[in-house]
């Protein structure tokens, strides 16, 4: 698999030496047709939506929806009713800890579960939650190896259990949770427990059905899927939805308003208050049926080739500590070196064209679990080659030569 040709700021240069993109799970770089699709639709399609009794208004409500379509048969979804487009997996989490919040459905006493290596904005949403209601969020232990400890997990549910929020893939570990046996264990003790899954990591990398998932709700950031910034998608089950109150007022969220009561508007309407992204979510689903034209299952296949290759030359450097599992890992590694400092790693990387992420990683907890301050991180992409690979370790065994 080779589309680096597809992606112009590839092209760039660091000094003189050309740049080797490793800072995927932060964000991805966009495609030819992503960028092509944002500029046509500035300038062909540019309108306000769905009540604009114009032919541009019709064109934009057409492409939006359409969208929309898109992002349900990306994640298998039921109906489109059930896509929310939001400002990014953040703002989905945020969300839907909001309207349970308000729903009364997590109450005082009541459990919430989440991974211990689970990214800031899937924990810091919870504890607001739980700060709100008297609900309790708890850590699921990590194993020894750093993996998902399902022994301790199914100690920690219980009746009191309501809501399990788990990353797809670890963030700043690259774990792969078992999603499927997480949801499995979650109903076994209580059917109606509900399942959030973190998509940010996974969703570019492999497969994903959320209703052979059999989850609640799933959340992706549309700028991790090759899409802009300040988009992304919420998705959850329609029956659960519709049981849900409103959030943010205002826009299509509403049925009819007078001072007296106001009425709201069905799905997925009813949680997109104010002009959406209309550019950002018609270019989100450019970039949606990109990958999908590539194909996920190759991309996983190619990613998991550069990972294992990345694996193992980082530890024939020798003095390396490769956090997490060699298999089960998603497309990243996050390492620590003795007596290196992550952040002196990164900078040495930086200088030899090298792109990668250092520090926490939205992980505190998680860090402070290890008793360290941070990481240094390689993660990939479906443009990313196997020359690319080779580079970043003959540049971080330099770089550790220099900091040794
Ligand atoms: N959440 C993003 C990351 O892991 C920014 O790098």
């Amino acid at each position: 698999m080779n589309h680096r040709a597809e992606f112009p700021i590839l092209e760039t240069k660091v000094g003189k030496r050309p740049l080797v993109y490793l800072d995927n799970a932060a964000t991805t770089h966009k495609p030819q047709c992503v960028l092509d699709a944002e500029r046509r639709y500035y300038e062909q399609q540019n309108s306000n939506i769905h009540r604009g009794a114009h032919y541009l208004s019709r064109l934009a409500t057409e492409a939006h929806e359409q969208a929309r379509e898109t992002a349900a048969d990306f994640l298998h979804a039921a109906s489109s009713r059930e896509i929310i487009f939001t400002a990014g997996c953040t703002a989905g989490i945020n969300l839907v800890a909001s309207v349970l919040g308000l729903s009364g459905l997590v109450k005082a006493g009541d459990e919430i579960l989440v991974t211990t290596d689970a990214h800031h904005s899937n924990i810091v949403p919870w504890q607001m939650l739980s700060e709100r209601t008297g609900a309790i969020l708890r850590p699921i232990p990590l194993t020894e190896a750093l993996t998902f400890d399902r022994e301790a997990y199914q100690r920690l549910l219980g009746p009191a259990t309501r809501l399990v929020a788990i990353p797809y893939v670890s963030n700043a570990l690259g774990i792969i949770n078992p999603v499927q046996e997480i949801i499995a264990d979650a109903r076994t003790n209580r059917p109606d427990t509900l399942v959030l899954i973190d998509g940010a990591q996974s969703t570019a990398h492999m497969p994903v059905d959320v209703q052979a998932l059999g989850c609640d709700f799933y959340a992706f950031s549309g700028h991790k899927v090759y899409g802009p910034t300040g988009t992304g998608v919420l998705w959850g089950r329609e029956e659960l939805l519709n049981q849900l109150p409103p959030w943010q007022g205002g826009g299509e969220m509403i049925s009819e308003v007078t001072f007296a009561k106001t009425t709201y508007n069905g799905l997925p309407f009813k949680y997109e208050a104010g002009t959406p992204n209309i550019a950002g979510n018609i270019v989100l689903a450019e970039a949606l049926r990109y990958v999908r034209k590539i194909g996920l299952s190759a991309i996983e296949t190619h990613e998991q080739e550069l990972t294992r290759r990345m694996y193992n030359g980082l530890e024939s450097i020798g003095g390396i500590r490769i956090l997490g599992p060699r298999e089960k890992r998603g497309a990243l590694i996050s390492i620590t070196v003795p007596h290196v400092h992550h952040y002196d790693l990164g900078t040495l990387l930086d200088q030899m064209g090298v792109a990668v992420r250092t520090g926490h990683h939205c992980c505190q907890p998680f860090m402070q679990s290890l008793g360290i301050t941070g990481t240094t991180r390689y993660s990939f992409a479906l443009y990313n080659t196997a020359e690319d690979v080779d580079r970043a370790l003959e540049c971080t065994a330099r770089a550790l030569e220099m900091l040794r």
